[in-house]
């Protein structure tokens, strides 16, 4: 930490009016906790050596499932494991695909003052194009290539593409790409110095379209996160710097911004080949309040899935990276996402004013942002036909003045009170025998992974349950030192198998959903776990309950009513059933936050 921000941060925290005493949610205790002695038998990935085993790195970069395969994709390297054949105790890949960097792109990157170990080929993008090719990028000693491979044979088909404005030039940033009708959208930065940030469309017919180039209303200091397809539109989420921030120091807010799949560019007159439909959103991941508290860096966010019938995503968000560690799950509704970008654009009327809300009446016509052809722009065949007001209008004013709020305006979990930040999210929106519950699997900085019944479901649940918390991380096993090894890059949930895969950047870990048997042949504590994907049998033991078996065994998931089981003494319970939960720190959140920073700036 920089010794000006902390005390920025912390007469921002003085001055903050005193939160009412329900302010902040107090981190709940889980029920049951796993710890690295049971979890070190889960099988263990770290890549394939070769050549030289001691200088081989997995460099996790991304996971992938094309056709019931894992792609999991790292350093020079994309392994392929098969998600129907999985071998118990073992993640072996059948097959592995290599693609090194050129041995002149490795003497440039060398020359151009890359240390030897960044001049590998970091695999960035790896996007099916159809059902024969996938479509890879790896930067490549900071020159990017594009190639297509067969994904029957896996060899490379065709000739190399340039990675320009489609893949980053280092293996540190974060980008995205997606195919939508035939045509590559790509999100990542487009130089070797990272300052020139694009979400870029090329590929297919008619000519390539981006971002207004060094304009940060458009992007500031962007981190990509995720990219979808839905409806007329591809929604990009991510990350930057906030430039409607009005207070002292600048803040990280989260976006959606969505691009419309027929946009053509504009007029020669303005925007020709950019974007005219380009609009952002902020993201309102915040604790409801007397004083609202933000979790605003977004971290990781799902694909669009169903949430009780509601198409949604659902995201990890944290506090700001230079403040204490705080974090949260928000899930939000396509509904509400699109129902901002109808609402009212922002404006900044002179360069130090604050920005403000710009009145309907003053929007020109057709409406600015929208798709040609469509809805309020039916009358306009192509965007190079909107007139010169819409197109200037969209040009200055990308961003929308409301917030998207949060599914019930608050997040499903959220985790104060701990040294570590949550960084990636899985969720299973199908779990238990009836399919009808929805798990959240959650990871973090410190290799944990945690397990969450959501009260998405329409139950009785009033609060997130925390089912597990899983310490998955296996430094033997991933052969690392490093602290920042631990952190979960990625998760891949995989129903059909009952699996999760953890990703790090040393090594890819695989769990089950659950771990049933832990309740052994204990009644009580198997009703006590709360856990959708277990059920106590007849027969009396706890074992995992198939979707789709509807009876013939017990389980309370909304309440855990254990009142009428006796305990099991001396059997393998664990200590949370049986004992209340421990009585540390308990305050309310800005106070709390305020305390230990003025003892971290003093220590
Ligand atoms: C492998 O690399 C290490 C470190 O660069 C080196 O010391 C060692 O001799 C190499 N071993 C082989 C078999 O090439
Ligand atoms: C975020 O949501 C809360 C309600 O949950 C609301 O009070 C607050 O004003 C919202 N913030 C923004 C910027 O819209
Ligand atoms: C799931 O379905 C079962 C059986 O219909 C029901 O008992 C349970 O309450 C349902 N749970 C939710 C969250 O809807
Ligand atoms: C949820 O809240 C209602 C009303 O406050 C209460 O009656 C019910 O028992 C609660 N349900 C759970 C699972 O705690």
């Amino acid at each position: 930490m920089g010794p000006r921000l902390p005390l920025l941060l912390s007469l921002v925290l003085l001055t903050a009016p005193r939160p009412g005493a329900s302010s902040f949610p107090e981190d709940s205790v889980p029920i049951d906790s796993v710890d690295y002695h049971y979890t070190r038998h889960y099988p263990v990935f770290r890549g394939r050596p070769s050549g030289n085993e001691s200088q081989h790195r997995l460099d996790f970069q991304l996971m992938t499932k094309i056709q019931d395969t894992l792609f999991i994709a790292g350093r020079d390297q994309v392994y392929l494991v098969s998600l129907r054949e999985s071998y118990r105790n073992e993640i072996i890949p059948y097959r592995k695909l290599t693609w090194r960097s050129g041995p002149a792109d490795r003497e440039t990157c060398a020359m151009k003052g890359k240390h030897r170990d960044e001049c590998h080929n970091f695999i960035k993008v790896l996007v099916p194009r159809n059902d024969d090719l996938v479509f890879i990028c790896g930067t490549n000693g900071f020159n990017p290539m594009c190639r297509y491979y067969r994904l029957d044979n896996l060899e490379f088909d065709g000739e190399e593409i340039s990675g320009l404005a489609r893949c980053p030039f280092d293996a540190k940033q974060t980008n995205v790409a997606l195919f939508a009708d035939g045509k590559l959208y790509s999100a990542t930065v487009a130089d070797f110095l990272a300052s020139d940030a694009v979400i870029y469309r090329s590929m297919g017919d008619g000519s390539a379209l981006r971002t207004i180039k060094y304009d940060s209303k458009w992007l500031k200091e962007p981190h990509f996160l995720h990219a979808v397809e839905y409806g007329d539109h591809v929604y990009f989420f991510f990350r930057e710097i906030a430039a409607e921030y009005n207070n002292l120091g600048k803040a990280v807010y989260s976006r959606v911004a969505r691009i419309c799949k027929n946009d053509l560019g504009g007029s020669q007159r303005v925007l020709e080949k950019h974007w005219t439909s380009f609009v952002k959103a902020r993201l309102n991941c915040s604790v409801p309040g007397e004083s609202f508290f933000y979790f605003d860096v977004m971290q990781s966010v799902t694909d669009i899935i169903d949430i009780n019938g509601t198409p949604s995503v659902v995201g990890v968000f944290t506090t700001q990276l230079n403040s204490i560690p705080g974090s949260a799950v928000c899930a939000f509704s396509m509904e509400d996402i699109k129902k901002a970008f109808r609402g009212r654009f922002k404006e900044q009327k002179t360069p130090d004013s604050v920005w403000t809300a710009v009145p309907e009446e003053k929007l020109p016509k057709p409406r600015p942002g929208c798709c040609a052809g469509q809805g309020l722009a039916e009358g306009y065949k192509t965007s190079i036909d909107f007139p010169d007001e819409t197109l200037l209008f969209i040009k200055s004013h990308p961003l929308m003045d409301s917030a998207v709020p949060s599914l019930s305006e608050e997040p499903w979990f959220t985790k104060t009170r701990v040294r570590y930040r949550l960084t990636a999210v899985a969720v299973d929106n199908r779990a238990g025998p009836h399919q009808n519950y929805t798990v959240v699997f959650i990871g973090s900085e410190a290799g944990v992974v945690l397990k969450v019944l959501a009260k998405a479901s329409q139950n009785s649940l009033n609060d997130s349950v925390l089912l597990e918390e899983i310490d998955v991380f296996n430094s033997a096993k991933c052969a690392s030192n490093r602290e920042d090894d631990r952190r979960v890059l990625s998760l891949h949930l995989d129903r059909e198998s009952h699996g999760l895969y953890v990703a790090f950047s040393s090594c890819v870990v695989r769990i089950p959903l659950s771990r049933c048997q832990r309740h052994a042949s204990c009644h009580k504590s198997c009703i006590a776990s709360r856990d959708p994907y277990c059920g106590w049998l007849p027969h009396g033991s706890c074992e995992k309950i198939q979707p789709g078996q509807l009876s013939g065994y017990e389980q309370d998931v909304e309440y855990g009513n254990t009142a009428q089981l006796s305990d099991c003494h001396g059997k393998n319970l664990f200590p949370s059933i049986s004992s209340p939960p421990p009585a540390h720190s308990r305050c309310a959140c800005h106070l709390c936050l305020t305390e230990t920073f003025l003892h971290l700036t003093v220590t």
